[in-house]
């Protein structure tokens, strides 16, 4: 047994059950924001899964990555390490590649403008290496992307795409992937000698991801997309 289990069933549950609420409530509103299919244009369907895979395609194994060299628990490595290792076997970025193929769907240069500013900012907060926050900002991410695919499978159906195995495999695994991030935070904050940040300080990734899963949703209300 290693020191951390010791640490079970303390009051770290408490500390994250708030944070879990929070994260629940920004996927539901997310998931509810999401337009009707039906009302988009051909192109604007197209512009969701384009967008969706111009953020996904090359970040996520980056920011999990940054995840793995921030936290500092034996438990949150080994949580994480096993997400990376699933991640790079069945190899998903190829398998998101070819959903967006099948769909008609591949991110072009003005795709890829649209999500600029607020993949930036995202960057820039993984690159602070802060490991709660950016291990809350990915529970978050797996969350709702599990939440999501139903939605995404709609739309490439529309594209006239038969292809499911990216959407088939997320709406399952990620619903565990998440459980395990939450492990991973409490494994954190069991270690933390110093006493946590407030929520709104802790859940800062989450915001700026939430940003820009609203500029993969919503072009419109994206604001200016050039000028970097
Ligand atoms: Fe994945």
């Amino acid at each position: 047994m290693t020191s951390e289990s010791f640490g079970l069933m303390t009051p770290e549950r408490s500390h994250t059950a708030p944070l879990q609420e929070h994260i629940d409530r920004a996927i539901h509103d997310l998931i509810a924001s999401c337009p009707n299919a039906e009302q988009l244009s051909p192109d604007e369907q197209r512009g969701i899964i384009a967008r969706y895979t111009a953020v996904l395609e090359g970040n996520f194994i980056y920011w999990m990555t940054a995840a793995y060299l921030s936290v500092v628990s034996q438990q949150a490595h080994s949580i994480i390490q096993e997400n990376l290792r699933e991640e790079v076997r069945d190899n998903h970025p190829g398998m998101l590649r070819k959903f967006a193929i099948a769909a008609h769907a591949v991110p072009t240069d003005s795709d890829a403008l649209v999500v600029y500013r607020n993949l930036e900012n995202v960057r820039l907060f993984v690159a602070r290496l802060s490991g709660v926050k950016i291990v809350l900002m990915m529970a978050f991410f797996e969350g709702w992307i599990t939440r999501f695919m139903p939605y995404l499978e709609g739309l490439a159906k529309r594209q006239g795409s038969a292809e499911q195995e990216y959407t088939d495999v997320h709406g399952v695994v990620d619903v565990v992937h998440t459980q395990e991030l939450f492990r991973a935070l409490e494994a954190e904050m069991r270690l933390s000698h110093d006493p946590l940040p407030p929520p709104t300080e802790l859940l800062e990734g989450v915001g700026l991801l939430r940003s820009l899963i609203q500029t993969i949703l919503h072009l419109r209300a994206a604001g200016p997309a050039l000028a970097p």
